[in-house]
């Protein structure tokens, strides 16, 4: 595994952001980070993202963080920029693949069948987001799936606290993704502590 895989692997649970206000990140991370979740995937959905990860970066240089829905080349330039340490896409892009490759950045692309399971393992890719996960088949496809294939998975889409052990359980499971311990009105509302709450379940749940 690479650094950034061993790093998922310990994590399990990526929270997934769509920070509309960049000012609000560094205190959204150190509420992560306190209450057991050192780890961020926030997603190019808002203009704000960049400066989101680089106040991110500023406040918590430790901190592992991934810019998520980056759809191309553009996106990875400004992802980079910011500082994070891996770039994830909702789907799989082979031109988006190749230009991080080329810049030396970890991806993580989405797929939801064999044959792009497949067209990803070419590129020479081993951890894969299982994109949309429930709405394609969820722990029963991943299990198909990983039955065949060598490679992890990071299943993201309709994961929540009622499923998510489900999912940790399958062997190919690197860590979820998703959104529930992160709503956007408790972010845009300044809401920490409830926020800490959310978190510290989902910390408990994979404890
Ligand atoms: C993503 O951006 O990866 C997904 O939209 C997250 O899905 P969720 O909101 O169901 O967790």
């Amino acid at each position: 595994m690479t650094e950034i895989e061993k790093k998922l692997d310990a994590i399990k649970v990526v929270p997934v952001i769509a920070i509309s206000d960049a000012s609000k990140a560094a205190k959204l991370a150190e509420v992560l980070i306190e209450n057991g979740l050192p780890c961020a995937e926030v997603t190019f959905r808002t203009e704000q993202a960049a400066q989101a990860i680089r106040n991110m970066r500023d406040a918590f240089p430790d901190m592992l963080i991934g810019a998520g829905t980056v759809l191309n080349k553009e996106q990875v330039d400004a992802a980079i920029e910011a500082g994070v340490d891996f770039v994830v896409s909702p789907g799989f892009n082979p031109t988006t693949v190749k230009y991080c490759q080329e810049k030396g950045m970890a991806i993580v692309p989405g797929v939801n069948n064999p044959s792009l399971v497949e067209q990803a393992m070419e590129m020479g890719l081993k951890t894969l987001k299982f994109f949309p996960a429930e709405a394609s088949g969820g722990v029963a496809m991943l299990k198909a799936m990983s039955a065949v294939y060598p490679v992890k998975f990071m299943p993201t889409g309709g994961v929540s606290p009622k499923n998510v052990k489900d999912y940790l359980a399958v062997s190919s499971v690197i860590a979820c993704g998703g959104t529930w311990m992160v709503p956007n009105n408790l972010i845009d509302e300044a809401r920490w502590d409830e926020l800490a709450v959310l978190v510290r379940e989902v910390a408990g749940i994979i404890a």
